[in-house]
């Protein structure tokens, strides 16, 4: 795909529904008792992969298209049907991670998990760890670190569990496995991570709790059904946040994003382009269906470097390729710290966006788990690669708007992991 320099960029701009507002509630409806309905639900690869393994166990889920409610029919906490085949959960940690824990309490039911390349190389035992503390039977490559894994459900019991990452993925399969054990389950992180499903597992009807200092401790006991929502799943701002950069950076630009999810344990994006001086104001700001949502406008501006760390990076973990990029448009040297995890996302993202935004002359040092970008270098448009990874393709896409002279972009499909409509809106802000 050819991606030649912008003259500018403007105009309004919905992006689609959250990705894990949207797996969530594919997969609570699931186990829910009765009928889901879903507006907004993104269209996208990673949430037809939940509702692909959904459907192979005997839940209803209606057509997946944009702008369509999807209609679930949940089968029951306990309901789930053991599948005649493999499940494949695609290029998708989401929907791997959460099954892993919504079918290890499965009793006397066997389940394989399989998925792509980039899946079956990413680790899986930060779940199977946990689950096993709570009776899980999960096998796989390298001590059932790696994908295909294999499940033999059970009884599970109810444990107090420290997860060693602040990571969603890992308190979501515990959170779903803790729903039929016996006993309470506390799960207990080192920082907060987005909190999507204990907002909505409680709207299901859950039996949960939070706690602790900044919302690290989640106490669930089991014994409520959970009954089918109307949900609506708002705009993903990990989708928002290319638009946000692109508006930033491109001389002239003025954009507006409507009607993005702005829940606080998301929100690290926009806190970090306003430190960087970014012209950015949130106009609007409503509740919808128990998710804090507004507009956001963003106008092109100088921006300064930043450095973050910390108890930050899980708020803001997607963005931080495109936040690459937003440094190498920012006066001073910025600085990444603490963001090891980026390592096992779909791509090692650390190497994977020093790499390719090197090749557009970006000074960028890389180290374990963070790297330091020096701004103010005019970028060059290049021959440049997503490997695969849907975030980096569109970062790069963001990053070629300002270089001097065209850019090349192979694999640009990736986008549809996530963003399906991207290129769509690109070519429509783009005047
Ligand atoms: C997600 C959690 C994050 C994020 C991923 C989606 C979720 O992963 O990177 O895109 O929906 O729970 P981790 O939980 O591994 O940090």
């Amino acid at each position: 795909m050819s991606l030649p320099g912008v003259g500018s960029l403007r105009g309004q701009v919905r992006v689609p529904g959250d990705k894990s507002i949207s797996h969530r509630a594919l997969l609570f409806g699931g186990i829910a008792e009765g009928t889901t309905r879903i507006d907004g639900l993104l269209p996208a690869e990673d949430p037809l992969s939940t509702a692909d393994c959904l459907r192979a166990m005997g839940v209803g889920v209606s057509a997946i298209r944009a702008g369509e409610t999807v209609e679930v029919q949940g089968v029951g906490l306990d309901g789930l049907l053991e599948p005649g085949d493999v499940l494949d959960c695609g290029n998708s940690g989401t929907t791997m991670r959460l099954m892993l824990g919504l079918l290890a309490g499965r009793a006397g039911r066997h389940f394989v998990l399989t998925g792509d390349d980039s899946l079956r190389g990413r680790p899986m035992r930060r779940v199977g760890a946990p689950l096993a503390e709570m009776g899980a039977l999960i096998h796989g490559r390298l001590d059932g670190n790696f994908a295909p894994l294999a499940v033999q459900g059970r009884q599970l019991h109810g444990r107090t569990i420290h997860t060693p990452v602040a990571s969603a993925q890992v308190k979501s399969a515990i959170l779903l496995a803790a729903l039929t054990a016996t006993g309470e389950t506390t799960v207990i992180e080192p920082a907060q991570s987005r909190d999507h499903s204990e907002r909505m597992l409680r709207a299901f009807g859950a039996d949960l709790e939070v706690g602790g200092t900044n919302s690290t401790e989640i106490t669930i006991r089991p014994g409520s059904n959970l009954r089918g929502q109307d949900v609506v799943v708002p705009g993903d701002i990990s989708s928002a946040a290319f638009w946000l950069v692109a508006g930033a950076i491109t001389p002239g630009a003025e954009l507006k994003i409507e009607n993005v999810g702005l829940n606080p344990s998301r929100t690290g994006i926009l806190e970090v382009l306003e430190q960087m001086g970014a012209r950015i104001s949130v106009l609007n700001s409503r509740d919808v269906a128990g998710e804090p949502v507004g507009d956001l406008h963003v106008a092109h501006g100088p921006l300064q470097a930043f450095d973050i760390g910390g108890e930050l990076i899980p708020r803001l973990v997607d963005e931080i390729p495109v936040l690459a990029v937003a440094a190498c448009y920012a006066t001073g040297v910025s600085r990444v710290r603490d963001a090891g995890e980026l390592r096992v996302k779909e791509t090692d993202r650390l190497a994977v966006m020093a790499r390719q935004l090197g090749a557009m002359g970006a000074q960028i040092e890389e180290f374990e788990d963070g790297m330091v970008i020096v701004g103010g270098q005019k970028l060059k448009g290049a021959e440049l690669d997503s490997e695969t990874d849907h975030r980096v393709a569109m970062s790069l896409a963001v990053a070629s708007l300002v270089a001097v002279g065209d850019s090349k972009l192979h694999r640009p499909e990736a986008a549809a992991v996530s963003y399906p409509s991207f290129w769509n809106d690109l070519a429509r802000l783009r005047n």
